[in-house]
């Protein structure tokens, strides 16, 4: 193949030249586009439009390949820690044991959040969703810590890295503690980075709390299931704000609101719902394909369809099995899970899904799990945020480092055409 492309504008000919990935992706690079042609691409959501070069992670959405640096999703879940992951996805290479115990010693140092953030916390409404609240807290730590990081010292970027890894899982915790009105807590140095999560979260005031091998390893899972995912709505937002050269806790910020909708990271919490709904009206999952299926319905699928998987989420896969494992472990029976594999034994037989390509994605069968452990739903997006965090991170700081220039797309105007102002007020 030749390593040019043409494009035919009326008479003229240009030629742009083709970028290869290292698993041979191809892309037409038009950074001169504009600038010879006079014209601009529209493509709306992005769906052909590749916004950086990253070697972070790799996704074939028709194979349902999913590798963070070179490593399979599968390998990863099965003998990796999340910790171990995180510092994978942001540093390259995956750590010596020195490393890891240097990189987890230097994140207990920064797991404390000033005392001040409780006042923050304390104002906001029991009722408040934990995504707004966690997103909102995430934001004030650049009041609490306002020197901006110089992405030109790896020093200076390693403290923002343990700072914002320490801090996270305390917010997180402390977002679940407030709808609770749990007295807010912090974890120990003696215990691990999940294993401090889960205690944060679920240590009452008058008890010990007992960690349990399951919810360890089953928690542990979901975060490196979650850890990143190339260039999505979130991570896409968190490059494109920090592309201003804005803050690392504030294109976090930015991105933990992009994660919320539905359509992405919200999507757990929505297919427990519609799990939930469905069995309340008598478990007829026929009812419900067919409104999925039908155009004058806003209904859709939840967990279902995934922009980038053509195949099935490989991600999803992992979750299913291992919601099998940790409901059995737990000793716990959820009619919901029967009605999920009865959902997704339909749609995989259906045409309409089948045609469409819509396999299960990963916020299928992770809301089953989440509930299981005892995670109030609400909390479910707030859980794939804290996996999502050292993606977040790694592509931020890639962008840094590559000198990315500011996010800035253009557009193709529809409105009016110049007209002379005439008040429509008499004076
Ligand atoms: N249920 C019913 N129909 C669907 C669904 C679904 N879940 N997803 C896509 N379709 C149909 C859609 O109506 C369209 O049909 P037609 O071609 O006849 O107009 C076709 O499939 C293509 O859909 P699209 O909306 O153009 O595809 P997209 O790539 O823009 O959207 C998606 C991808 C994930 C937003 C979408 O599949 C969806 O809304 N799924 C449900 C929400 C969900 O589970 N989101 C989690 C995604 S994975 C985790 C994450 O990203 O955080």
């Amino acid at each position: 193949m030749s390593d040019i492309a043409k494009l035919q504008i009326g008479e003229s000919t240009y030629e742009f030249p083709l970028i290869k990935g290292t698993e041979n992706e191809t892309a037409i690079d038009i950074k001169t586009l504009r600038d010879t042609t006079g014209a601009v691409t529209i493509d709306p959501g992005f769906k052909n439009t590749g916004s950086c070069q990253s070697a972070i992670t790799f996704l074939d959405g028709e194979k349902g390949i999913l590798r963070y640096r070179g490593y399979a999703i599968e390998e990863l879940a099965e003998k990796a820690d999340f910790l171990e992951v995180a510092y994978l996805l942001i540093f390259g290479e995956l750590p010596t044991e020195e490393q890891l115990n240097k990189f987890y010693s230097d994140i207990l140092d920064q797991a404390i959040v000033d005392d001040d953030v409780k006042k923050i916390l304390d104002a906001f409404p029991k009722n408040a969703h934990p995504m707004g609240v966690l997103s909102s807290l995430t934001s004030a730590l650049t009041a609490f810590n306002p020197s901006s990081v110089n992405v030109d010292s790896e020093e200076d970027m390693y403290k923002a890295i343990v700072k914002i890894m320490g801090k996270f899982p305390v917010l997180v915790a402390w977002t679940l503690r407030k709808k609770q009105g749990l007295p807010l807590n912090y974890g120990s140095r003696k215990l691990g980075y999940v294993e401090n999560i889960l205690t944060m979260m679920f240590q009452k005031p008058n008890d010990e709390y007992e960690l349990n091998p399951i919810m360890i390893n089953a928690l542990d899972k979901l975060l490196i299931l979650h850890a990143d995912h190339e260039q999505n709505c979130s991570t896409s937002t968190v490059r494109i704000v920090g592309s201003s050269h804005a803050g690392l806790f504030a294109s976090l910020s930015a991105g933990i609101s992009a994660l919320w909708g539905p359509l992405h990271g919200g999507a757990n919490q929505a297919v427990l719902e519609m799990l939930e709904a469905i069995k309340a009206d008598g478990g007829d999952t026929k009812k419900y394909m067919a409104k999925a299926k039908d155009k004058n319905d806003p209904f859709r699928l939840m967990g279902f369809g995934h922009r980038v998987y053509k195949n099935f989420d490989p991600r999803a896969r992992i979750i299913k099995k291992a919601a099998d494992e940790v409901l059995a472990d737990l000793g716990v029976s959820d009619p919901i899970l029967d009605i999920a594999k009865g959902l997704e034994r339909e749609a995989l037989e259906d045409q309409y899904f089948v045609d469409r390509k819509l396999y299960p994605n990963v916020d299928f069968y992770s809301g089953i799990i989440y509930r299981a452990m005892g995670i109030p739903v609400e909390m479910f997006t707030v859980m794939f945020a804290l996996g999502r965090l050292p993606g977040w991170i790694a592509q931020w700081r890639e962008m840094r480092l590559r000198k990315e220039p500011i996010g800035r797309p253009r557009q193709v105007y529809t409105g009016y055409n110049y007209r002379p102002f005439v008040g429509k007020i008499n004076k």
